[in-house]
């Protein structure tokens, strides 16, 4: 097995600055994953936690929930995000250093959850059985898992933009005044086994006017629509919905979209 997180275990620098690019900060999820966390009454595992982004406002919403992540950087910001917190809701909160293709809690949970898309730093078909396995393992009886992944865009497979960097963010500007503008740049494309290399390139501005380019490299797998509940169902899993968008509008609603299947296991 190797040792994959998705280029967040590489360089302390993209845990650092996670919370505050425009499109993460922004991301219209955080109440899908908190009010389906509330509908399960708990506890939730979030596997690929992160900073807490969406752990942290489920634990203020009451939520007991533990936080799976293979990043030691990204888990030591979620600590002290959680330090700033009341005690009541440091208290529901239990942080995991682990990888998701292999991991054992003597928890079982009513919902299992994967946000933002960490199942997609998962690169072959084995690495994915290995991580539903264990997600079916830690459910308890009528418990579901959360499936969050992108749908894949034709239009964008087959653009002729390898190698190019696209600026399409607004910039942004650290507590410590440094300025941030962020890229993107897909270096390759691999059609047949579905993954694409990605780079997202940070040019940091520092108060001194010092410059700085930072890369953030990582492969990204991509699954279609009926591959995924294949995999889902050979894992003990019937897919109950599948939702185009954060507002559970049906797939299909608008393109590309995204992924998101809410299951149950069988
Ligand atoms: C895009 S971030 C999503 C973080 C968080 N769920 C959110 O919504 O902001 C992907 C996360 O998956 C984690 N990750 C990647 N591969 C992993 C693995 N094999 N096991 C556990 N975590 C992994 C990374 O360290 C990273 O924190």
């Amino acid at each position: 097995m190797t040792e994959n997180s998705g280029g967040y275990q590489a360089d302390p620098f993209v845990a650092r600055l996670y919370d505050q690019v425009v499109p993460y900060r922004e991301r219209p999820d955080i109440d899908f994953f908190v009010d389906t966390a509330k509908e399960s009454g708990g506890p939730v595992l979030e596997v690929g936690c992160g900073t807490g982004r969406i752990l942290l406002p489920t634990a203020r919403a009451g939520i007991p929930i533990t936080g799976l992540d293979l990043s030691e950087h990204m888990l030591a910001v979620c600590r002290g995000e959680l330090a700033k917190e009341p005690e009541e809701v440091q208290n529901r909160v239990n942080l995991i250093r682990g990888d998701m293709r292999d991991f054992s809690l003597p928890e079982r949970f009513s919902l299992v959850t994967t946000p933002f898309r960490p199942f997609q730093h998962l690169l072959t078909v084995e690495d994915q059985i290995s991580c539903l396995v264990n997600i079916h393992r830690h459910l308890a009886p009528g418990g579901k898992p959360i499936l969050d992944i992108f749908n894949p865009s034709l239009t964008h497979l087959t653009k002729d933009n390898l190698g190019e960097e696209v600026d399409l963010e607004p910039e942004f500007t650290t507590p410590e005044g440094i300025t941030v503008r962020r890229c993107n740049k897909t270096v390759s494309r691999d059609l047949f086994n579905q993954i694409n290399q990605v780079e997202l390139i940070y040019y940091l501005t520092h108060p001194d006017g010092r410059e700085e380019r930072l890369v953030h490299a990582f492969s990204m797998r991509y699954l279609f629509r009926f591959e995924a509940e294949h995999l889902l169902s050979h894992c003990g899993f019937e897919v109950e919905d599948v939702y185009a968008d954060y507002q559970k509008n049906p797939l299909g609603s608008t393109y590309p979209g995204e992924l998101i299947f809410l299951a149950k296991a069988v």
